[in-house]
């Protein structure tokens, strides 16, 4: 299987025969010569295939062979300079597995609705390659960057008994008679880690039941979160923006460039994501917002309008810290100089897309989280086990969450966070 020939690796099998196994992209020609350019997953080659080679059946089969008919080529390899990919074939055999008629996305337009109904055979066109490709290179640099780091990888559950992040977007189960929720974060438990080993990770679906369908949200995404112990919010804040940068140029130096072009995307602005990175608290982002002519209420959080306006100010992603202690979730420590504040800080991507990291400080007294548990509406008693976390060996801590998807859409520099996962979950979408 490993040393099967490959689109991708075609250079290869310069002067060879080789089999090529895939489905048929697109095929041109006339009654003596055909031009079938094959798919197989890892790239697209063009083929030349002629009747006084094949003979007159096996010709007119391939000829009128429908798109993404599967089918088997055996040729020899040619570089040509002309042909996409640099490689063509010269086809001396064909086998035909399947014959396909009517495939339902054609070369022109089709609406998002009808390409997210087909998200089963729309992942096989060019565009959702490059961002499935991108978004593989990203889950790998996130990896390595937390594994060459000594970071251990310790999976939250996905069934809790207790929020995390606030009750309102909870998807609720029944858990053998009792309620359970899915995880909208991993956190909890990362904390348990910390405290446990020093540095811990999870990588993995969490959910939110957000109501609102905005091209920034899904209900089902992915998010990977480290936890350190003896850690303030100036260490997390250092450890985000130095793993922003690792993950954004491995995925400039592993092979992304590529597919970042089929994407038409300007890579100089991922060039540019180099430390440092603004760092500015809330209420000086607020000023600036002032400034700009869209004012904030300085106790509510930002809109998505003023996420947008503060980052195009901006060439790279900035840190916005010490947020507004009541819109932000129960377990955050609150600024010693102004309790009105938490040690929490957002990563806001340029170019208007946003929250990509949230993150923070982490309340290390029992007695504060005590009163936090009460006065944000929760039951103590789900929360003795985190509560424990405080009573013995409690430590300055903190970590940070980051949305893959999110990450993905910006780097992709594509308008609309659902074509960043395989299978997309929103508001108005469970299927395919
Ligand atoms: O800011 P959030 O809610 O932070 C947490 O969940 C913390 N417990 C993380 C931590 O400190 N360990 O979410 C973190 C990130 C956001 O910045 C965003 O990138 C992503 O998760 N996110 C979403 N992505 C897609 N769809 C949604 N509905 C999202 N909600 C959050
Ligand atoms: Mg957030």
């Amino acid at each position: 299987m490993s040393d099967r020939p490959t689109i991708a690796t075609i250079s290869n099998h310069d002067g060879q025969t080789v089999t090529l196994n895939g489905w048929l992209y697109n095929i041109r020609g006339s009654g003596k010569i055909a031009f079938p350019q094959l798919r197989d997953g890892t790239g697209i080659i063009q083929c030349v295939a002629k009747k006084a080679v094949l003979g007159d059946k096996a010709f007119d089969e391939l000829r009128h062979l429908g798109q993404e008919s599967s089918l088997s080529l055996t040729g020899t390899i040619h570089a040509d300079d002309r042909a996409q990919g640099g490689f063509e074939m010269q086809v001396s055999g064909v086998q035909i597995h399947q014959k396909a008629s009517g495939y339902p996305i054609s070369p022109k337009e089709h609406g998002p609705a009808f390409l997210h109904d087909h998200r089963h055979l729309w992942m096989r066109s060019k565009k959702q390659h490059a961002i499935l490709k991108i978004r593989h290179l990203c889950v790998r640099a996130i990896r390595d960057y937390f594994d060459d780091r000594d970071f251990l990888l310790l999976d939250s559950p996905i069934f809790t008994p207790n929020p995390c992040e606030g009750t309102s977007t909870l998807f609720e189960t029944e858990y053998f008679g009792q309620p359970a929720y899915l995880s909208q974060s991993g956190q909890l438990y990362q904390e348990a880690g910390a405290m446990a080993f020093g540095k811990t990770y999870t990588f993995g679906p969490t959910f939110r039941a957000e109501k609102s369908s905005t091209r920034r949200h899904l209900t089902e995404f992915w998010m990977v979160e480290p936890e350190i112990a003896y850690a303030n919010l100036d260490d997390i804040m250092d450890l985000a923006e130095d793993f922003m940068v690792e993950v954004v140029q491995y995925v400039l130096n592993n092979g992304g460039r590529s597919h970042l072009e089929v994407l038409e995307r300007d890579i100089s602005v991922l060039e540019n994501v180099q430390k440092p990175f603004p760092r500015m608290s809330y209420d000086e982002a607020c000023a600036q917002l002032d400034t700009l002519g869209v004012p904030v209420d300085t106790d509510d959080d930002f809109g998505s309008p003023h996420e947008t306006e503060l980052t195009q100010q901006y060439d790279r992603p900035i840190m916005v810290h010490r947020y507004p202690t009541a819109v932000k979730a129960f377990y955050m420590k609150e600024d010693p100089e102004n309790p009105a504040r938490v040690l929490g800080m957002d990563m806001l991507a340029p170019e208007g897309y946003g929250e990509i990291i949230g993150s923070g400080q982490r309340e290390d007294s029992e007695a504060v989280l005590l009163e936090k548990i009460a006065a944000h509406g929760l039951n103590q008693e789900h929360f003795e086990w985190y509560l424990d976390l405080r009573r013995y060996g409690s430590v300055p801590h903190g970590g940070f969450g980051l949305g893959l998807e999110r990450l993905v859409c910006w780097i992709c520099g594509i308008r609309h966070i659902r074509e960043t996962v395989p299978f997309p979950r929103m508001m108005d979408r469970l299927t395919p």
